[in-house]
């Protein structure tokens, strides 16, 4: 299977942990795409769907999953999403997509989060994929120099402007061995909306899509 096919299958999997008639928290990127697309193969599957970016909304509605308001429903008990990297104690770097803040939110609020992937993203240290982190623009100097200090190379992300109104840093060179403490330690710092680091909040379960079929991991 080449990269597309094995996000396609884990997509598919993941329609498995859906319980019929609730509303569903849905992430961002390629891997999430397949899944909007698998959901709607299943007719009345899901009442309605949460979505964390204009991009996710577009194809939940284009294909008929109707969107509701985070403020407007009572509970969430599934969310599913990918990652840039998750090791295998379910801790993630997210944000690739520029969705990291609204992704946070919809993960935070969820009873569950089941985390789609392809073996490719599974990594024992996070960190090979830039760390992405969202900031009120009058930070960014500053954020650039404690990023440093903590040992990364941050650049700020061309021609971005996130939903939020704000810009990406992404750090390069940043081995995570501390996945927690340098979440801590970036939300900590005036001026961060979000890191997409996800540590302290990890996936309950990843699906990881492989040659030989899907490997399921728990926390
Ligand atoms: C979006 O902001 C990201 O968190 C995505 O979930 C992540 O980048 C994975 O995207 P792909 O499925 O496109 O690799």
């Amino acid at each position: 299977m080449n990269a597309n096919e094995l996000k396609k299958s884990v997509a598919i999997a993941a329609l498995d942990y859906i319980y019929p008639g609730t509303i569903i928290g849905v992430g961002t990127g390629s891997t999430v795409s397949y899944f909007i697309k698998a959901l709607s193969s299943v007719k009345n599957l899901v009442h309605g769907a949460v979505s964390s970016s204009r991009s996710s909304t577009f194809f939940l509605k284009k294909y008929g999953i109707p969107v509701y308001n985070l403020n407007d429903i009572k509970s969430l008990t599934l969310y599913i999403d990918s990652a840039d990297e998750i090791n295998f104690k379910l801790q993630m770097i997210k944000g690739g997509g520029a969705a990291l803040t609204k992704e946070k939110i919809i993960a935070s609020v969820a009873k569950t989060f089941i985390c789609i992937v392809d073996e490719s993203k599974l990594v024992k240290v996070l960190g090979k994929f830039p760390l992405p982190i969202e900031i009120i623009p009058m930070s960014v100097s500053y954020i650039l120099s404690e990023l440093i200090k903590l040992g990364g190379n941050p650049k700020v992300r061309k021609n971005i402007v996130t939903e939020n109104g704000n810009i990406i840093i992404d750090v390069y060179n940043f081995k995570i061995l501390n996945p927690i403490g340098i979440e801590e330690k970036i939300n900590s710092l005036p001026g961060v909306v979000s890191v997409g680091l996800f540590a302290t909040r990890t996936a309950n379960i990843a699906l990881v899509s492989t040659q030989s079929g899907i490997q399921i991991i728990k926390s």
